[in-house]
């Protein structure tokens, strides 16, 4: 049976991808969304969206109640790094205290099953990699710290209440929805392909490499890059297993096991544009590890996930059709 499924943030860039999965299978979802980094183009046109904060009780209880949802998707949040570590408190107010309100609204409302967005941030500085569930979480930046915080609630909840739940530890999420009806259109871009397809575009002039001395073969940060695709639909397959399994959580990280460095994605922008980017090296961006790469063996042996865009090349290619349509959608205004 398809539960009713509340997504938080939404109308954001993972969170509207997670939308279409549940659309497209079926499942009866509705959105909450403040729409402060979040888009309603980026919805299916029949899908509610209540234009609101999830610490709002009363506005989650109305949810509830005329939604009758049996299970939330948490992506609401704060999502850079380098500006957690400028605004430590503003990560903790959305990621944290938020997320507590969000849980207790759940708790109260009897809603069963909870699934929540993490982050490979939880790991921090890795001492080995590529890194397990159980490696030692000592976050290095307060987004890591108050999405590991928000994991402790849940827990400690998943124990007191009736109430399972999944955390799925995101490594770097990238790319956009292949049948182009989402994809990443925030302002100000932080997130490496982002801003590389950006600057293919002209809509920057360079790409800054931050930092060229890391402890990686090529100097430059490795991250495990994850086409957002295939992780809403681990989402949806996280559902499917709480819901057969009520009183068993889970934590998972969700990658695909295998690193690239910032220099051999700009090879892969430009493969992929036929064009050279500009690139400037610079100093280290603070808050950022040397390398984060995913052991994924749990997801795989858990789940029956089985990753359609694992390519570096057609995240790029799905990012960049993106960042063409959305000059479309911008000039209609
Ligand atoms: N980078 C550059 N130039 C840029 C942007 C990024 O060199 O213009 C580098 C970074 O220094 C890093 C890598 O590219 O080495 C990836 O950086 P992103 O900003 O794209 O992503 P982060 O790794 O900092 O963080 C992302 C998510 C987090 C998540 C983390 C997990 O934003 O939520 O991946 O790996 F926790």
């Amino acid at each position: 049976t398809k539960l009713p499924v509340l997504v938080t943030g939404g109308a954001g860039y993972i969170g509207s991808h997670a939308v279409w999965a549940l659309h497209d299978a079926g499942w009866p979802v509705s959105v909450i969304d403040n729409l402060s980094t979040g888009f309603k183009f980026a919805l299916p046109a029949d899908c509610p969206l209540y234009e609101g904060d999830i610490e709002d009780a009363a506005l989650l209880a109305r949810i509830f109640a005329e939604q009758g949802t049996c299970a939330i998707m948490h992506f609401a949040g704060s999502i850079i790094v380098p500006e957690s570590v400028a605004r430590p408190l503003d990560y903790y107010l959305n990621n944290t205290v938020k997320s507590r309100a969000l849980i207790a609204a759940a708790v109260g409302a009897g809603v069963p099953h909870f699934i929540f967005s993490s982050t490979a941030a939880v790991y921090g500085t890795p001492e080995v990699s590529p890194v397990a569930e159980d490696a030692p979480q000592r976050p290095i930046n307060p987004y890591g710290m108050s999405k590991l915080m928000t994991e402790a609630m849940l827990a400690d909840t998943a124990r007191a209440h009736p109430l399972n739940y999944c955390a799925l530890r995101y490594f770097n999420v990238a790319g956009a929805d292949p049948q182009g009806r989402t994809g990443q259109s925030t302002a100000g871009a932080t997130h490496l392909i982002k801003i590389a397809v950006e600057a293919a575009l002209g809509k920057r002039e360079q790409v800054g490499i931050y930092g060229t001395d890391y402890a990686t073969p090529d100097g430059t940060g490795v991250r495990d890059y994850i086409h957002v695709s295939d992780l809403a639909a681990a989402h949806v397959l996280a559902l499917e297993a709480l819901a057969a399994a009520p009183t068993t959580s889970l934590t998972m990280n969700c990658g695909y096991g295998q690193g690239y460095s910032v220099r051999e994605v700009l090879d892969a922008v430009d493969r992929v544009t036929n064009r050279k980017l500009v690139r400037q090296e610079l100093p280290r961006r603070p808050g950022d590890a040397d390398s984060l790469v995913s052991d994924n063996r749990r997801i795989m042996a858990t789940l029956p996930w089985t990753p359609r865009y694992a390519d570096l090349d057609v995240i790029v290619g799905h990012a960049l059709a993106w960042e063409r349509r959305l000059e479309d959608i911008r000039a209609a205004g």
